[in-house]
């Protein structure tokens, strides 16, 4: 059983009179422990994908299954919580809530999902993205690089099966970027998290199991790779 599936997935978007159409017919499989890179040039339906392989956005066609549950089959507020549990998203600009302090958005999740007494997740999450001295500091006291260590540990807190990151070092000098990116392959060697990444950045795409390339909706062959 594949973790993530999606089957023959199209999807459209209306542009005043215009139907744009992001997505294509694609398929595609990922399994535990997997790191995907998605490449492909700005326009070509890269965080479309993302967004519907987390059920953040419904297909016009085709399936998607998260563990064998086809998304399509599940109420918003049962895609709300399968999000809440199974899907963590990391983004290009970390979307952290500015008014609460690192440890309060990295235990929001939990908040929000009704989960008491979340501090020792919270205290080993910060640990692990090396962001302890931080806990009490809010975003805007926090580098690019220690925001989007905060975020990635908020993406963790539930112990999601499936890290969905958009650009994740997208706005992150280089150095940084590469300091993020050995946080998210260690997530996915440790705990067997499948990670699927959407880079412009070759750099981080080599150090993933696989490459998919999209253009204009579709997906080309995947390029396997033997070392992360
Ligand atoms: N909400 C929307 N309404 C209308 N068109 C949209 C919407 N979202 C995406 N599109 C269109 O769908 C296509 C794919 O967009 P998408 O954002 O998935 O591309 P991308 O590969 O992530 O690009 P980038 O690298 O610039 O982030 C584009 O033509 C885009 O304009
Ligand atoms: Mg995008």
């Amino acid at each position: 059983m594949s973790l993530l599936r999606l089957e023959g997935v199209r999807k459209g978007f209306q542009r005043g009179r215009e139907q744009v159409l992001a997505l294509d017919g694609v398929d595609l499989c990922l399994d535990a422990g997997d790191f995907t890179a998605l490449v492909g040039p700005s326009g070509s339906g890269k965080s479309t994908l993302l967004h519907l392989a987390g059920g953040l956005d419904r297909p016009d066609a085709g399936r998607i299954l998260l563990e064998d549950r086809d998304l399509s089959t599940l109420s918003a507020g049962e895609r709300a919580q399968l999000r809440r549990r199974q899907v963590g998203f990391v983004f290009q600009f970390f979307h952290l809530i500015p008014t609460l302090t690192v440890s309060e958005n990295v235990e929001l999740p939990l908040v929000l999902d009704g989960v008491r007494s979340g501090n020792g997740r919270v205290g080993q999450l910060l640990d692990r993205v090396g962001l302890s001295h931080r806990a009490d500091h809010l975003p805007g006291e926090l580098s690019g690089g220690e925001m989007q260590r905060a975020a990635i540990a908020r993406a963790l807190v539930a112990r999601p099966r499936l890290l969905l990151a958009d650009e994740p070092t997208g706005n992150l000098d280089s150095a940084t970027g590469a300091e993020i990116l050995d946080v998210l392959c260690d997530q996915v060697s440790d705990d067997g998290t499948a990670l699927l990444m959407v880079t412009h950045d070759i750099g981080a795409a080599k150090r993933a199991n696989h490459v998919l390339h999209l253009r204009d909706g579709r997906l080309a062959k995947a390029t396997a790779r033997a070392t992360r």
